[in-house]
């Protein structure tokens, strides 16, 4: 399986439009390398790609990598679109993606609905981009020769649809990883995740590749730089670092590669030279970066 990052940053970007802080402000300089936000690339053969989550920066990323480029007058290799959730940073690309270009578009019933509500998406004509919404833990074919499975993974419904007293760790079909399996290899991706459940242990133990939720380093580090007023938890994001971390949660289990992806603007491992990056490198982790690429 080949597997291209598109972009690695989440909801915002790296630099966010509205946002001076040391990390938007180092990439806005050139000291960092900007970072698209979430979505990745994924083929068995490098000819039929499928994404799994379409980001508002779809187009940007589509440019920067060859693979996904069109082989012909108006005839993308994208043959199908998966989405882990109905956030804008997962969705937003997919009005990017209209021009009569058929694929698939598949996600859980849930967030189909959440599309439904929404007429714009209208724009992607149904009869070229057919919504086929997908059981949980039912295995489909998302390209000949790839099988993927949506799992529930602890989270929210998305920002924009928050009412009074939010649940942040829902398990449902709100939002979901996938496990995609090719011949021997699998990949596990994660791209939001409130908190890792035996459950989800079970799905990730022995993956090639995991692409994991690397939205925050800790849970008030908003707060502290004063972008927000928000916790992690409340955003239904883990972070990397602590008792109760990512890094922590998935030290005892078998995992080939292990990325974060989805990382906020805010996250000090941004930074090359921090003791959180080193931190993160010695537990066995990559920062993800726009434009990695994967092969298992
Ligand atoms: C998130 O991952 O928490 C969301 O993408 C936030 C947002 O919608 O901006
Ligand atoms: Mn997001
Ligand atoms: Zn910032």
């Amino acid at each position: 399986m080949k597997v291209i990052l598109l972009g690695a940053a989440a909801g915002g970007g790296l630099p966010q439009w509205n946002c001076g802080c040391v990390n938007c402000d180092a990439a806005r300089a050139g000291r960092l390398a900007p970072l698209t936000q979430s979505s990745l690339a994924v083929s068995t053969d490098g000819a039929a790609w499928a994404l799994i989550n379409a980001s508002p920066d779809i187009g940007a990323q589509l440019r920067a990598a060859p693979a996904l480029h069109p082989t012909g007058p108006r005839r993308s290799p994208i043959r199908a679109v998966l989405l882990t959730n109905g956030d804008i940073d997962h969705v937003g690309g997919l009005l990017t993606l209209r021009e009569k270009q058929p694929f698939d578009l598949r996600m859980t019933g849930e967030i189909a609905a959440v599309l439904a509500a929404n007429p714009i998406f209208g724009a992607l004509d149904p009869a070229l981009v057919p919504r086929l919404p997908v059981a949980l833990d039912a295995p489909f074919e998302l390209l000949p020769g790839l099988t993927a499975t949506l799992f529930a993974a602890p989270g929210k419904v998305p920002l924009y649809l928050e009412g009074e007293g939010v649940e942040t760790a829902l398990e449902g079909e709100q939002t979901v990883g996938v496990s995609l399996v090719s011949g021997a290899s699998r990949v596990v991706i994660l791209p939001g995740c409130a908190r890792v459940t035996p459950a989800l242990e079970a799905r990730i133990e022995g993956a090639d590749l995991l692409f994991f939720d690397g939205t925050l380093w800790e849970d008030d580090e908003m707060i502290r730089l004063g972008l927000g007023t928000k916790t992690g938890a409340r955003m239904g994001h883990m972070s990397m670092s602590g008792p109760e971390g990512s890094i922590a949660a998935l030290a005892g289990l078998s995992v080939g590669t292990r990325v974060f992806a989805h990382i906020n603007n805010s996250n000090p491992a941004l930074r090359p030279d921090g003791p959180e990056r080193a931190a993160l490198e010695a537990a066995g982790w990559i920062l993800g970066q726009d434009g990695m690429e994967f092969e298992t």
